[in-house]
Parts: C-alpha cells; sequence; structure tokens
C-alpha cells in the first residue's frame, strides 16, 4: 500500500510517501519521501502561530511540496491512497490541506483517508527502532503536545482506549506560556528545555496539580498561573519576568541569586512532568503494560522520558519507554500515513472537513 499523507493542521506544512505493507499488528514501513516545511521562524516574530498566516504559509508550500514528492506521471499511477489530518487543529489551516487533498484525489482519482492528528502521534512510536525488538502490547500511551495531554491504553497495534486527559491547558501549552513568562522565544518548549539543564530543579516548590488524584487526569493551569505569582513576587510593580527584569528593584534580586531564571525553568519542568510520570506510571502497573510509548511535541524534552526510566527503575519495573526519534515528535506528516492504516476509527470513517477540536 503507497501512501501520500499530507499534513497541515499547525504551522508545518508537512508531506510524506510511505510504503507500508505485512499485517496491522507488525506492518512494515518504508518512508519513501518526507519533507517538513517549518513555519516557525514566521510565527515567531509574533510570538505564538497566527491561524491565517499559517493558512497562507500552507497555501503557497503543498504545491512546492507535492512537487518535491512527486517527481513524474509515473509516479502518480504507483501511489494508492491519499491521506489527510483533518483534526485537531487550526481549522483555518487544516482546511487547505484537506482541500488540496480533494483536488488530488479528483484529478489523480485515488480515494483519500481522513486522520486525526492525535492518532499520528500515537502511532509515531512505530518509528522508534525499539519498537521492532521487543514486545510492546498491552501499552499505556502518553500524548503531550501543544494542545493536548492525553493517557490511552492499548490492548494492541488495532485499539486504544482513552484512561484521562488535561482538563485545562495542555502541557506543551504550558512550556509555551511559561516561556512568555521568562522573556524566551517561540517555540517556548525546547528554549525552556535548553534553560532548565542550567537550573536546579528543586530550588522553587511549585505545585503538580492533580498529582495526588485517583484518576487519569490533569491540569495544568494552576502550575503556569503559580509560576506567574513566583514571578510577580519577585518586584512589587512586576506583571511579568519582562517587566521585572526592567524594575530595578527586582533586577536587583534576580542579580543576587545569579541563576534564578534557571531555576525558574528547571522547577517547573520537574512540576510540569510529575503528575504525567505518576499517573503513566500508575496506569502501566494497574493495567500490566509492557510498555510506555511518549508520543507529541513535548516527547522531544528528554528530561520526560529520563524521569519516567528513573521511576521505573527505583520501583524495579520491567517497563520498556519508547520515544520516536526527535523529529517524529514533532508535527510531520509521516505519521499521518502510518495512522491513515492503524487507526481504529478509520474503519467508521473521518469526514473530509476541518475539525479543529477532534478528540481521540
Ligand atoms: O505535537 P506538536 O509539534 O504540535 C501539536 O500537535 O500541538 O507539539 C508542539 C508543542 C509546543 O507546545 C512546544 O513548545 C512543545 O510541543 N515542545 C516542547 C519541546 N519541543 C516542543 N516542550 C517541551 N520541551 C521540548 N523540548
Ligand atoms: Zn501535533
Amino acid at each position: 500500500m503507497r501512501i501520500l499523507s499530507i499534513e497541515t493542521s499547525c504551522d508545518e506544512t508537512a508531506m510524506a510517501i510511505l510504503d507500508i505493507s505485512g499485517s496491522l499488528s507488525n506492518p512494515k514501513i518504508k518512508i519513501i519521501k518526507d519533507i517538513v516545511a517549518s513555519q516557525i521562524k514566521l510565527h515567531a516574530k509574533f510570538g505564538g502561530v497566527v491561524p491565517n498566516l499559517a493558512k497562507r504559509e500552507h497555501l503557497k508550500n503543498l504545491p512546492i511540496l507535492l512537487s518535491k514528492v512527486v517527481t513524474s506521471e509515473k509516479y502518480i499511477k504507483s501511489i494508492d491512497v491519499i491521506a489527510v489530518t483533518v483534526g485537531p487543529g487550526l481549522e483555518p489551516a487544516l482546511w487547505t490541506g484537506i482541500q488540496f487533498a480533494k483536488d488530488l484525489s479528483k484529478k489523480w482519482k485515488k480515494p483519500i483517508i481522513g486522520v486525526n492528528h492525535l492518532s499520528g502521534h500515537l502511532y509515531s512510536f512505530l518509528l522508534s527502532p525499539k519498537s521492532k525488538k521487543r514486545k510492546i502490547f498491552p501499552a499505556i500511551s502518553l500524548i503531550v503536545s501543544g494542545g493536548h495531554t492525553i493517557l490511552a491504553y492499548m490492548k494492541n497495534s488495532g485499539g486504544y482506549e482513552k484512561l484521562g486527559e488535561t482538563l485545562d491547558d495542555a502541557v506543551g501549552e504550558s512550556f509555551d506560556k511559561v516561556a512568555r513568562l521568562l522573556n524566551l522565544p517561540y517555540p517556548g518548549g525546547p528554549a525552556l528545555e535548553k534553560l532548565a539543564q542550567k537550573g536546579n530543579e528543586k530550588a522553587i516548590p511549585f505545585p503538580s496539580p492533580m498529582i495526588n488524584q485517583n484518576n487519569y487526569d490533569f491540569s495544568y493551569s494552576g502550575l503556569k498561573t503559580s509560576v506567574l505569582y513566583y514571578l510577580k513576587n519577585l518586584g512589587s510593580t512586576a506583571k511579568d519576568f519582562s517587566l521585572s527584569l526592567s524594575d530595578k528593584k527586582s533586577l536587583k534580586k534576580i542579580e543576587s541569586q545569579k541563576n534564578l531564571k534557571a531555576d525558574i525553568a528547571a522547577s517547573f519542568q520537574r512540576a510540569a512532568f510529575a503528575a504525567p510520570v505518576k499517573k503513566t506510571l500508575a496506569a502501566a502497573k494497574k493495567l500490566k503494560a509492557r510498555s510506555i510509548l511518549i508520543g507529541g511535541g513535548v516527547a522531544a524534552n528528554r528530561m520526560l522520558p529520563k524521569m519516567m526510566r528513573a521511576e521505573i527503575k527505583s520501583k524495579d519495573l520491567d517497563i520498556e519507554v519508547i520515544v520516536p526519534p526527535l523529529k517524529y515528535c514533532m508535527d510531520n506528516a509521516v505519521m499521518i500515513a502510518l495512522a491513515s492504516r492503524l487507526q481504529p476509527k478509520n474503519r467508521k470513517k473521518y469526514p473530509l472537513r476541518a475539525d479543529g477540536n477532534l478528540s481521540l
């Protein structure tokens, strides 16, 4: 089965061609083309993704990417199906990919499959070489991205059951918001991780909301507010850290504690990951999982699997933690092709319509 996949849910225009054969439980995956056109530089000026700018860039990028992945008329014949992300994400951005796929489908007379972006992150573990080495299932999957924080149980490769999710902000969103408070460049996650490496994670006892609740849900808005109040308290007039840096009194205070900014980053990061680590492990133990699969942009943060593995070791458990290679943690079209074959809801079919709030 040769799949041409298209992803335009946020600020990356991505296209890929994959050959997927074998059974659904043991798929053989060959990545033939894999291109991501990132819009990060464009949106960085605005401190976040501007939906209409993203749409304009996708419209510009899609034909260019197509000319790079499909190089001849003859090649078109070999493509069996077109897969396109239908949600969740920014609807103006999603529509560009869907319309482009529909036009191609009409021109080439090929079928289209609508794909859930979250299923893409869910199945991206298949891109880790570790996924071939041992039995994976049953598994617990943790999806941590800019818009979602979801814990799911996967009995086998063909099914998933949502166990819990965030009740407010997503973990990636909290990284982005706290990074903005710390005056770090967009996208906040990678910049915050880098700064945190120089800090002391025990310096400030930020809370991990819901960590002690006996469920699999998460909450991040309280943590972000704690960081905001901590920063406000540094200087009586400071509205945020950038302001407090320009406030003489608080600047003195910050300078007297040389590593304060890095300490705040490291302490926030520890607090942000404590609840997913604890709850993922609790689920893995209870449901006798062989592995923990982490996907989504925040999976690019090396501290999360590190904390997870340390906890597994301290409890003497036999659970493998699998994270996709870095470039497949971020949004890409390879995972969309994978999900188009594997996502169980695919059997019911997603309508070819942008759905910004589509859930797993
Ligand atoms: O999956 P993704 O590329 O897009 C969505 O589907 O949302 O995730 C983007 C999110 C952003 O919030 C970004 O700040 C976060 O992933 N992120 C990170 C890191 N790299 C990306 N968060 C923490 N540490 C990182 N190294
Ligand atoms: Zn994503």
